[in-house]
């Protein structure tokens, strides 16, 4: 399977992907997982405890599970939910726990690459398994970085790929062989979790993403490697007098 390399071509074909998952999207992530994935979102939003208040841009906010637990950590915080396919954000609504949360996750159809929001308008963004999914990364971060408010906070959580000896077989085993059988089966999709396989694969090196954040403007640049390497968080800052792109 070849992913579409130019990026039109590829917002169509990873939107239509998703959108033909989007039903079963929640129950493959857990159980694929093996419910980690839990983990990986709580340690996510940990790392805006700093920014209890106001507005969070959740970008590619899927069926809303990083939405869901920026809410649960902060009951005050606001989150703007963007995501381009519609199914997954409508497929994410049905599962809102009917309590005061759900009022303050605001889902928004739109692209990560011109996301429908403010310049300097929110405290912290956040994108779960996105970023690799964007056509063109360095736009998107470009966007990420606008909306932000001076002082604001960009997580990036992504799957990177484990370099320790005795994991990086196995996962890969499991990456490439185990899951596509598997979640093809359960969503009728096996092209789609072919593509998952491949689009970690092709990823960015970290050293290359925290470059490419550095270039949108971003500061005070970390990364910090979740289970045994196979997830990473990418942090980064905009500075108290970043204003524009830069
Ligand atoms: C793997 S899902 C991640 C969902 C959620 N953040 C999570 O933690 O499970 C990736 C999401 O990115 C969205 N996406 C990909 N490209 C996008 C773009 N250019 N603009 C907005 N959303 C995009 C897809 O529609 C999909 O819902």
């Amino acid at each position: 399977m070849q992913t579409p390399q130019q990026p039109e071509e590829k917002k169509l074909f990873v939107k239509e992907k998703f959108s033909s998952i989007s039903p079963h999207y929640d129950l493959l992530n857990s159980l694929l997982s093996l419910h980690i994935d839990r983990y990986w979102r709580w340690r996510t939003t940990r790392q805006l405890r700093h920014y209890p208040e106001g507005w969070v841009l959740d970008l590619c906010a899927g069926t809303l599970p990083l939405a869901l637990e920026l809410t649960r950590q902060a009951p005050a915080r606001q989150v703007l939910a963007v995501d381009f396919c519609e199914d997954m954000l409508r497929a994410g609504l049905k599962t809102l726990p009917r309590d005061g949360r759900m009022g303050r996750i605001h889902p928004v159809c739109g692209d990560g690459e011109a996301i429908p929001v403010a310049s300097s308008s929110c405290q912290g963004c956040t994108i779960a398994f996105g970023i690799r999914n964007l056509a063109r990364a360095e736009q998107g971060l470009a966007e990420m970085y606008r909306i932000l408010k001076p002082g604001g906070r960009l997580i990036i959580l992504e799957f990177s790929r484990p370099t320790n000896p005795i994991i990086k077989p196995l996962y890969n085993f499991y990456l490439n062989k185990v899951l596509p059988v598997v979640a093809g089966r359960i969503s009728g999709d096996k092209e789609a979790y072919q593509y998952l396989a491949s689009s970690i694969a092709a990823f960015y090196e970290p050293e290359t993403l925290l470059g490419l954040m550095q270039t949108a403007g971003f500061t005070k640049l970390c990364r910090i490697t979740l289970s045994f390497g196979i997830v990473s968080m990418y942090i980064g800052d905009k500075d108290i007098g970043g204003m524009g792109a830069p």
